[in-house]
């Protein structure tokens, strides 16, 4: 990644070599990888921390013994690195877990603990079920009531003006995404959670699709809870959980009693994939080192500093990736795109793009695109409240396009070439 700093975007080629799976071809044809919103590729650094970890150090934690003894040190380095990446000020604030899933579902039981009868829990049309579901679940156990941000008239984003109508001094806890998996939409969530905080609840923040484009920073955000994929994020399968302290503490978690009270292990049941942890490591260490190929300025050489200048990098670069992109999409005949299309909000959005082209089943497109090696997904992408709001419920959902950092307009060039072609097998049958 050295001669990449003379220009002022992402030299995305040098950074494409530090990803393996990007060079793999089918049929003579390089894959274009635009399903990274279901999980991204990981660089080099992550594959070598995780052989080096299973080669070397591979052990459970907490033993007296040489291998054990540098699992502890690596677990203790990655929650303190995770705690950089989030703009939290503890690793003992940074609770790791197999996914966001299961995180969610753990923190939300343990806040349910307590509700009352009559308590209000907040939570969007716009999110993935994994952020609805297990608050109505708690909802449920509880006798709590469920109350709704809905979309705004764009169909692409939250009604954030209800915001005083739907918070009020029954509301315990406030549950919302910072970026759609969907549609891309990126929520002004420090607005929900200034509104949830004056009305005294608590905010719990779906961070997952915005880790890989965004620089996230609890601390500025004030979010109490806020959770990421790492393997969103170019790192293996993990979940992560950021908590404020005095919460984590306070709250009784369902655990094993050997576990204890200390953080983050009283968060943390059972074993964990040690080799997946270290792997997170060594995608950090590749993010750093982005960071300090495009860190703008500053004498700031910290860890901190250097994950968020990559952050930032990619978001900067991301944003033109999604105007080339808007471009494209539009030139595309009978091509309708589901969220924010206008150029004049690129901010408001990350690029991934769910479109659909009618009279064509968004698998079958999927699967044509898959003949020419082209990765997208179809459905509804477990944002099961919005793909009904839609109406797309029983049609296939949508088809995304999920660009991340290493893709390329000329990997949208030929997704756009493939779909005039299916386009084209129309207007002869006709
Ligand atoms: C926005 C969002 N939230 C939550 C999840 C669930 O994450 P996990 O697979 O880590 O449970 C996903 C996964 O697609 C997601 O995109």
């Amino acid at each position: 990644m050295t001669s990449i700093r003379e220009s002022t975007g992402l030299d995305v080629a040098a950074l494409r070599d530090h990803f393996p799976a990007l060079g793999r071809a089918v049929d003579g044809r390089p894959i274009a990888y635009l399903d990274g919103p279901g999980g991204t590729q990981v660089p080099r650094e992550c594959i070598d921390a995780m052989r080096r970890y299973l080669e070397h150090s591979n052990a459970n934690h907490g033993g007296a013994f040489i291998a054990s003894v540098e699992t502890d040190a690596m677990l203790h380095e990655v929650h303190a690195a995770g705690a950089d990446f989030l703009g939290a000020h503890d690793p003992d604030e940074i609770v790791i877990g197999p996914n966001m899933t299961t995180l969610t579902f753990a923190v939300s039981r343990a806040l349910g603990r307590d509700l009352q009868p009559g308590d209000e829990i907040v939570v969007t049309r716009l999110d993935h079920d994994a952020n609805v579901a297990p608050w109505l679940a708690v909802a449920e156990d509880r006798g709590a009531q469920v109350r709704w941000i809905e979309l705004a008239d764009d169909r692409a984003s939250l009604d954030l003006a209800s915001l005083d109508r739907v918070i009020g001094p029954r509301t315990r806890i406030v549950a919302v995404g910072l970026a759609s998996n969907a549609l891309g939409t990126v929520t002004d969530v420090g607005r929900v959670i200034e509104v949830a905080h004056a009305a005294g609840a608590l905010a719990f923040v779906d961070a997952v699709h915005a880790a890989p484009h965004l620089p996230i920073d609890v601390s500025a955000l004030r979010a109490d809870l806020l959770v990421v994929s790492p393997y969103k994020f170019f790192a293996p399968h993990l979940g992560m959980l950021y908590g404020r302290r005095d919460l984590l503490e306070r709250l009784v978690a369902y655990r094993v009693r050997p576990a204890g009270e200390a953080l983050p292990g009283k968060w943390e049941v059972g074993t964990q994939s040690h080799e997946s942890l270290a792997g997170l490591l060594g995608t950090f260490a590749y993010l750093e080192r982005l960071g300090a190929a495009y860190g703008r300025s500053g004498s700031d050489d910290s860890r901190r500093a250097r994950l968020r200048a990559a952050m930032s990098a990619i978001h900067a670069h991301e944003r033109e990736l999604s105007l080339g992109v808007l471009d494209r999409l539009a030139d595309v005949p009978g091509l309708v795109l589901h969220g924010l299309s206008d150029a004049a909000r690129v901010d408001e959005r990350v690029p991934t793009f769910s479109v659909t082209l009618p009279g064509h089943h968004p698998r079958a497109i999927a699967e044509h695109l898959a003949s020419r090696a082209i990765s997208t997904w179809d459905g509804d992408f477990y944002a099961w409240e919005l793909i009904r709001s839609l109406g797309l419920g029983d049609t296939g959902g949508l088809l995304r396009i999920g660009l991340v950092h290493y893709n390329t307009l000329a990997e949208v060039d030929r997704l756009v070439e493939a779909v005039r072609e299916l386009l084209g097998r129309d207007s002869v049958r006709a």
